[in-house]
């Protein structure tokens, strides 16, 4: 499709050019980002690596693995000004589609104790706290617990 032409977004495939505009996107609504070196790999090893786009550059994305039969959310993002719109559910239920067609039975993911927003998304979606990880994440006060969360697909 020609890109000038785009007037819905897609999600498609992240590619090693992407990751100059995600880090972008990375650093402004994560408090402790991911470097370039992160999404390069996850690209690399042939994780699930996703952008939302509409024209250029993206503004969203996400990274997924699949074990055996579970996959893993590791990141997800959108950019503040596209924020609040249905575009992470989106995102999401792409991923949830893709684990699905993959064969997982289910899907977690990690979350901030204080991150009630993409908290709140998750459980909207279906998600149920399994557990918590005490002082997974590093926090401008020391370490902060993670979620974790559950969706049986
Ligand atoms: C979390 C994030 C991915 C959600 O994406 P989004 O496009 O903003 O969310 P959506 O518009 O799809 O929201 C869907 C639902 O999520 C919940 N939600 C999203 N943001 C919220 C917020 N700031 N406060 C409360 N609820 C929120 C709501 O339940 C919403 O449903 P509603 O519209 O019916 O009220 C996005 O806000 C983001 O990138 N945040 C910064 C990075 C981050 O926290 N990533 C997740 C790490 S685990």
């Amino acid at each position: 499709m020609n890109r000038l032409l785009q007037t819905t977004p897609i999600i498609r495939k992240m590619t090693p050019s992407d990751v100059e505009e995600v880090i972008l996107i990375e650093r402004e609504i994560f408090l402790f980002p991911w470097s370039p070196v992160n999404f390069l790999d996850s690209i690399n090893a042939g994780y699930h690596c996703k952008v939302l786009e509409q024209d250029h550059p993206p503004f969203g994305y996400g990274v997924m693995t699949i074990g055996v039969d579970e996959a893993h959310i590791l990141t997800i993002g959108i950019a503040a000004n596209w924020q609040k719109k249905g575009w992470g559910k989106k995102l999401l239920h792409y991923f949830i589609q893709l684990a699905k067609d993959e064969k997982a039975t289910s899907m977690i993911l990690d979350v901030r104790e204080s991150n009630h927003g993409a908290a709140n998304l998750y459980r909207q979606i279906g998600f149920e706290q399994i557990a918590i990880r005490k002082g997974y994440y590093p926090a401008m006060c020391g370490r902060e617990d993670a979620i974790v969360m559950r969706m049986m697909l």
